[in-house]
């Protein structure tokens, strides 16, 4: 098992968005989180990655406890996290983004062929890309780093479809090299290419779960239903 939530609760303070939540996910696994807009996909995100206190459960990294480790001390146990909104620095270019994320060459490489529109704006600060440029660029910054477990805040919010398939393709080879994928999406297509199993959440936390052959677009919908 590469993560495990236990009865997880926390949220914002007083505000609890999530109580007694319990997921994992294992190697070379996807596991999406689904659900509709406030449902608390980016707050459950957060818990996962350390930037909010977890009131009570656990977290853990194989036989590693991570419940009261900050975000930088769970990177470093391999947990890497893209969030939804925040995930560049706006002032750096192009090329400083990247660099920070301490990418091996031959990977960065592979990503400037798939998304040329990021090699050819390496001097332009990221702040001066469009919205669905700079979620690219966050989401190359954020897999070239090194890591297990990845954890990925609605990835394709805002990217048009060619580039979202193409992010498809980087989070399957992740996979494929035995890393897991936590993925908040609300985007169906997306859903049905890359899901091994979903956790639908709702108002009254996780609702249902969907696996294998049972991710269908009609179940899918039926958790999304306004
Ligand atoms: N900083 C905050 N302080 C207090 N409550 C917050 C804060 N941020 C979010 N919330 C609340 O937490 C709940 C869950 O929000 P969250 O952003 O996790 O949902 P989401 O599923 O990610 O939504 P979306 O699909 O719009 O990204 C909402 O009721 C929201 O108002
Ligand atoms: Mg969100």
């Amino acid at each position: 098992m590469m993560l495990r939530a236990e009865n997880i609760t926390g949220g914002y303070g007083e505000a609890l968005v999530h109580r007694d939540i319990s997921l994992s996910v294992d190697v070379g696994e996807i596991l999406v989180v689904a659900g509709k807009n406030g449902c608390g996909k980016t707050t459950l995100a957060r818990l996962l990655a350390g930037q909010n206190p977890v009131v009570s459960g656990r977290i853990l990294r194989g036989d590693t406890d991570l419940t009261h480790q900050q975000n930088w001390q769970r990177k470093a146990q391999g947990i890497v996290y893209m969030a939804q909104t925040q995930f560049v620095f706006d002032s750096l270019s192009v090329r400083d983004n990247l660099s920070l994320a301490e990418g091996n060459e031959a990977e960065l490489s592979g990503y400037f062929q798939l998304f040329p529109r990021l090699q050819e704006r390496q001097d332009q600060a990221a702040g001066t890309m469009s919205g669905g440029e700079r979620k690219i660029l966050g989401f190359v910054a954020t897999m070239l780093q090194s890591g297990d477990v990845y954890i990925l805040d609605e990835p394709s919010e805002g990217v048009q479809a060619e580039n979202i398939q193409k992010m498809q393709s980087v989070i399957q080879a992740k996979v494929d090299q035995g890393k897991a994928v936590i993925l908040m999406e609300q985007n169906l297509s997306m859903i049905e290419a890359l899901a091994h199993r979903v956790l639908m959440l709702g108002s009254t936390g996780l609702e249902f779960e969907l696996k294998g052959q049972g991710i269908t677009r009609a179940a899918l919908l039926e958790g999304l239903r306004v």
